[in-house]
């Protein structure tokens, strides 16, 4: 039996809700258990080796809750487990500094705690909960634009020597200055703003790549995002997406043999249609010249869940953590960043990060 790796989580929203949920639907349904999964094991870790045990938010309804509690709290809306059916756990969810957390438009969903306690207090008591929980790797799906409170949650992990897993469009890992803060402590770092199993992002790359590998020249392209929960709700407010359309946007430019002009270039979440929920639509488009200059277009509709499409490629990014830890490797994990995330530190193309991931899964590299 291999040890469990244990993880703490900031931001229980709706991607741990159905990272947790699936973990169990696997454990209720073990003969599905080849469905859905890219590796079943990892390094001998397998999905059942994780356990979450302590959880950050703000929300006032999941403060004070179990882990398997608050999953199941609004404004979250994943119920592929009938709350009933989840197994009880002692993990608690405790208070995290608000900070940049909380955007416009989600405020009165999220219904922020009213604390009277500094932010320096809250940190103090986070590192005792890290350290009592005994959590080795945190994971953060904070809401987009929470750069201020990524760097809170950054600095935690360094603090108490945690590895850090970032989900989410603020960058930590591809930012030199906070790599190099985790390479001198020996920490390891994936991220950031991770990409989905079957996502926008790595359709879009494949095609564009597929386009240029076939010696076409790519003029111009889009793609557009809606869905209808909180996630997309926050993205309404166009402040706080500046890193989000960075990342996305260069995690196709760094595909393309030649980088197309800003304006001939769109990639973004788009807007926010209530009825969609969780399920995420994609509307992608190249236009491009192929032999004797003559032109060609494509147009990609994709309609996605978009919570399974995350935990596909989280419950690897965790694995992939504590497989750095067992090994004294610290600083950005390129292979993995390269492979699971949108805004790696080193951009590869996906053939070329998934043999490094196997690479550095097999010991054969760092
Ligand atoms: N496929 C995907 O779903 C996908 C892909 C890439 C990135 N992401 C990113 O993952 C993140 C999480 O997505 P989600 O759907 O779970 O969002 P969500 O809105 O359901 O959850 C966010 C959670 O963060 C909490 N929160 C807000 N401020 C906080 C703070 N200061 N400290 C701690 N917690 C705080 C909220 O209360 C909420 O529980 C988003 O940034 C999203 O863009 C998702």
């Amino acid at each position: 039996m291999v040890e469990k790796i244990k993880v703490g989580l900031v931001g229980i929203g709706n991607c741990f809700s159905g990272l947790i949920q699936g973990i169990e639907y696997y454990r209720q349904n073990p003969s599905q258990q080849v469905i859905g999964i890219i590796h079943e094991k990892l390094a001998g870790y397998g999905i059942h080796d994780i356990e979450f045990v302590v959880g950050f938010d703000v929300g006032e309804n999941k403060i004070g809750k179990t882990i398997n509690e608050a999953i199941y709290e609004y404004p979250n809306m994943v119920t592929w487990i009938p709350k009933e059916n989840m197994p009880k756990s002692n993990a608690k969810v405790y208070e995290s500094p608000i900070l940049d957390g909380v955007g416009l438009w989600v405020e009165n969903r999220i219904k922020p705690i009213k604390s009277n306690k500094t932010d320096e207090q809250l940190a103090e008591e986070i590192k005792k909960q890290i350290k009592e929980s005994g959590a080795e790797i945190l994971v953060s799906y904070l809401p987009v634009g929470s750069d201020k409170v990524t760097q809170f949650w950054a600095q935690m992990c360094l603090d108490a020597g945690t590895a850090f897993v970032n989900c989410i469009p603020s960058f930590i890992c591809s930012d030199e200055t906070w790599g190099k803060k985790f390479a001198e402590k020996g920490i390891p770092v994936i991220g950031d703003d991770i990409k989905g199993q079957v996502g926008a992002t790595i359709v879009h790359r494949t095609l564009a790549r597929l386009c240029n590998d076939r010696g076409t020249k790519i003029e111009k392209t889009y793609q557009i995002n809606v869905g209808g929960n909180t996630d997309f709700l926050n993205m309404k407010e166009q402040d706080r997406l500046v890193s989000k359309k960075i990342s996305k946007t260069e995690s196709v430019q760094s595909q393309l043999d030649e980088r197309l002009d800003d304006d001939q270039i769109y990639v973004g979440p788009s807007d926010f249609i209530p009825f969609l929920g969780n399920t995420k639509l994609m509307f992608m488009r190249i236009e491009g010249r192929q032999w004797a200059n003559i032109p060609y277009n494509m147009e990609v509709r994709l309609e996605v869940d978009d919570k399974a499409n995350s935990a596909g490629i989280v419950i690897d990014a965790i694995r992939l953590a504590k497989i750095a830890l067992d090994r004294g490797i610290g600083g950005p994990i390129y292979p993995a960043s390269a492979y699971l995330m949108k805004h790696p530190p080193k951009q590869m193309t996906d053939p070329q990060a998934k043999t490094a991931c196997e690479e550095f899964v097999s010991g054969k590299s760092n």
